[in-house]
């Protein structure tokens, strides 16, 4: 559990005792109920993906480990994982707009929220 608190890209700002005991427990849980997947080189974590249900809630690359198709890897698991999903990422996000489409995401403007875009994908 340390390893993940502190080798998950962006976890480092959640890193205080009581973050730390209070999110463990679920955390575990997650894990255990496969929701988060990670991309491993060498012993780091330079992938993040956590799948709820259909929804792709969580995708992050490691800096240093962009565009070598680690995002799009993540993505097509949780493709291989569901018949359909979805996601969404803030308007301004032009990196993970091109990685849904890439990966045969289409705009699912019933599901945006505020500044945050929604795609989906069937098989
Ligand atoms: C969005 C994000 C997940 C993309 O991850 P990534 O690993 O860089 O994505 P990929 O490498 O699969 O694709 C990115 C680019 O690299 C290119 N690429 C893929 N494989 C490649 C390779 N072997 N060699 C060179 N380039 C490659 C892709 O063609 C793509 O280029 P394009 O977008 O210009 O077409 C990453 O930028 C990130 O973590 N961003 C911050 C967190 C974030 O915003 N997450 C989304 C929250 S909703």
């Amino acid at each position: 559990m340390s390893s993940v608190k502190t080798k998950i890209p962006l976890c480092e700002q959640f890193d205080t005792p009581e973050y730390v005991r209070d999110y463990t427990p679920v955390l575990k849980s997650e894990c255990r109920s496969r929701e988060w997947w990670i991309v491993e080189v060498g012993g780091l974590i330079c992938g993040v993906l956590r799948l709820v249900g259909n929804e792709t809630r969580y995708v992050i690359v490691r800096d240093g480990y962009r565009g070598q198709g680690v995002g799009a890897s993540l993505i097509a698991y949780a493709k291989f994982r569901r018949r359909t999903s979805w996601g969404k990422t803030k308007k301004g996000n032009s990196e993970m707009r091109r990685l849904f489409e890439k990966e045969g995401f289409r705009r699912a403007p019933d599901r945006d929220e505020d500044d945050w875009m929604a795609f989906e994908w069937e098989r």
